[in-house]
């Protein structure tokens, strides 16, 4: 075939198209596992972050995220439809509880709510961390909801009492980088330590509000400054996952009961 002719031009294009989509699919095939490992201890550093046990600045390698985990923290599974404790329900080194809320044989449909979760696992891990004598210093629980570009994922951690805010983050938004985005300011997630969930009738009641919280409210955080959509979302966010049809009956019945 000649050099110049139209199916020459045509058949080396192709022969080029193949070999680099070989070699993109390959590289993807062989950097999965390093990208899910890099995913896990992503997810135990905010986990350790958000129970204050790991500064935001620091970069520690993925073993020694895995390390500071281990020692420190324990998963537990709660059965979403009672809010009691199901350890052996699942198998804690498989599950992955965003996929069993896609699947109808592990999850259930919830009321419509304004924090626009469809579907409860059946089951959900939470985190627990608890001193050298084995009293519990804190809850870690999952939490989901929406922003104004994204679904924010984090996790909100309690007190024993199951009322007191220890701390809140997100590890997984797509906000924008200084509107929405501030929900990853250091300064702005500190204002959320020592806040209440729950009112005197045990209604949630932590929100975020538009501009300053009361310096006294024990219930009202700062709004975000040119994002109040987003903040709405985190707003919604919490009020579902602290109520009656997620961490609710979890928290009356094994930390505040
Ligand atoms: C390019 C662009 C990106 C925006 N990103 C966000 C965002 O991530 N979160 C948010 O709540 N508002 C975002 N906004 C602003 C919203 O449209 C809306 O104006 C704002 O949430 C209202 O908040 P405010 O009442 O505090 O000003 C963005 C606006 C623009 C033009």
């Amino acid at each position: 075939m000649q050099r110049n002719s139209t199916g020459y031009t045509i058949g080396f294009a192709a022969v080029v198209c193949l070999v680099a989509s070989l070699f993109v699919s390959g590289l993807a095939v062989a950097l999965k596992d390093l990208q899910d490992a890099n995913a896990a201890a992503d997810k135990q550093k905010k986990v350790l972050i958000v129970a204050g046990l790991l500064d935001e600045k620091a970069k520690p390698s993925n073993e020694e995220v895995e390390a500071l985990f281990v020692e420190n923290i324990t998963p537990r599974i709660v059965d979403m439809s009672t809010g009691e404790y199901a350890d052996d329900a699942v198998d804690l080194a498989s599950y992955d509880q965003r996929d069993a809320a896609k699947d109808p044989a592990m999850s259930f449909a919830v009321a419509e709510n304004k924090a626009k979760v469809k579907a409860m696992p059946n089951h959900a891990v939470i985190y627990e961390i608890k001193d050298d004598a084995g009293t519990l210093e804190q809850v870690i629980l999952p939490i989901h909801g929406p922003g104004l570009w994204s679904t924010l994922y984090g996790f909100i951690a309690l007190e024993p009492d199951g009322n007191t805010v220890k701390g809140i983050t997100f590890y997984e938004h797509a906000e924008t980088p200084g509107l929405g985005g501030e929900v990853d300011n250091v300064r702005w997630k500190s204002g959320w330590e020592g806040k209440k969930v729950f009112d005197g009738s045990g209604n949630v009641a932590l929100r975020v509000v538009k501009g300053k919280a009361a310096a006294d409210s024990p219930h009202d955080v700062d709004g975000l400054s040119g994002a109040t959509l987003t903040a709405n979302g985190v707003t919604y966010t919490v009020d579902f996952w602290m109520g009656e049809h997620a961490f609710g009956p979890f928290i009356t019945k094994n930390l505040r009961g």
